[in-house]
């Protein structure tokens, strides 16, 4: 499915939260609501156990499903991994590769977020690769020199044709789960950085349609800001994309920033 920036793209990172009663209680409000937010393509990201009860749910609206990671392989001997296979199988349509957590915890690297990316778009899975600088290397003022090489090493091997099929997602990890937002300010930048990264990478018309979404300590109340820049498609939302009502508060500003600057 070739993506384009021209409606938001809010994206709603469960991490490990909820169990299957809540997931469903909050999709139904998020299905309901969705008939009225059709301006937006909205997605959401539960853990793996909850993917077939929010599929089931959301069945019949336009809300779309997506993972929080893969294994490359398709099948074997790998206990307690996941394949892009079975995401499909489960009803995903995207995935999220290479989040800032399971790079911190879970020793992902730039090699195995490459790997992943690859996986997923062999399997026709759309992937969101996440990537975003430090504390220490942003106060070090190397920001740009860590997002540029995360993206040459995160798609490498990968032409044109491809880039028409990937989501990334610039999360500083010192705005995750902090309530430090980046200003727009300090977001556009970084995200102007990789649109005209990409423009190098792949031309012109691929860069100016790729999905960027900003993450970290997206709210309700500073969507709008953000969402105005020129260069921030969307958002990848963790903590406020909980509740169905924030999710949805979140949606509808995203959708009246980028009717403004239109
Ligand atoms: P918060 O919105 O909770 O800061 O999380 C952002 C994030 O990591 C989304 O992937």
């Amino acid at each position: 499915m070739t993506i384009s920036n021209e409606k938001p793209f809010i994206a709603g990172n469960w991490k490990m939260h909820k169990l299957i009663p809540e997931a469903v209680d909050m999709v139904k409000a998020l299905k309901e609501a969705s008939a009225q937010l059709t301006d937006a393509e909205i997605v959401v990201i539960p853990p793996y156990t909850m993917l077939s009860e929010v599929r089931k749910t959301i069945e019949g609206s336009s809300v779309q499903l997506g993972a929080q990671n893969l294994f490359w392989e398709e099948k074997g001997a790998f206990t307690g991994e996941i394949s892009p296979l079975m995401l499909k199988d489960a009803g995903c349509q995207y995935v999220t590769i290479g989040h800032s957590e399971r790079r911190q915890y879970f020793g992902e690297t730039d090699e195995t977020v490459n790997k992943k990316v690859k996986a997923a778009l062999a399997h026709e899975l759309t992937p969101i690769m996440c990537i975003g600088e430090s504390l220490e290397e942003r106060e070090q003022s190397k920001t740009i020199e860590k997002v540029e090489t995360q993206i040459n090493s995160g798609l490498e091997g990968l032409g044109k044709e491809e880039m028409r099929l990937i989501v990334i997602a610039y999360e500083p990890i010192w705005a995750i789960g902090t309530g430090v937002t980046a200003t727009p300010t300090q977001a556009e930048e970084v995200h102007s950085f990789i649109r005209e990264k990409l423009a190098e990478k792949y031309g012109n018309e691929i860069a100016s349609y790729a999905i960027i979404l900003y993450g970290g300590s997206v709210k309700p109340d500073n969507t709008y800001s953000l969402l105005k820049e020129n260069n921030i498609n969307g958002a990848l939302v963790g903590g406020a994309s909980l509740e169905a009502d924030s999710f949805i508060q979140i949606t509808k500003e995203a959708i009246k920033a980028y009717k403004e600057k239109k």
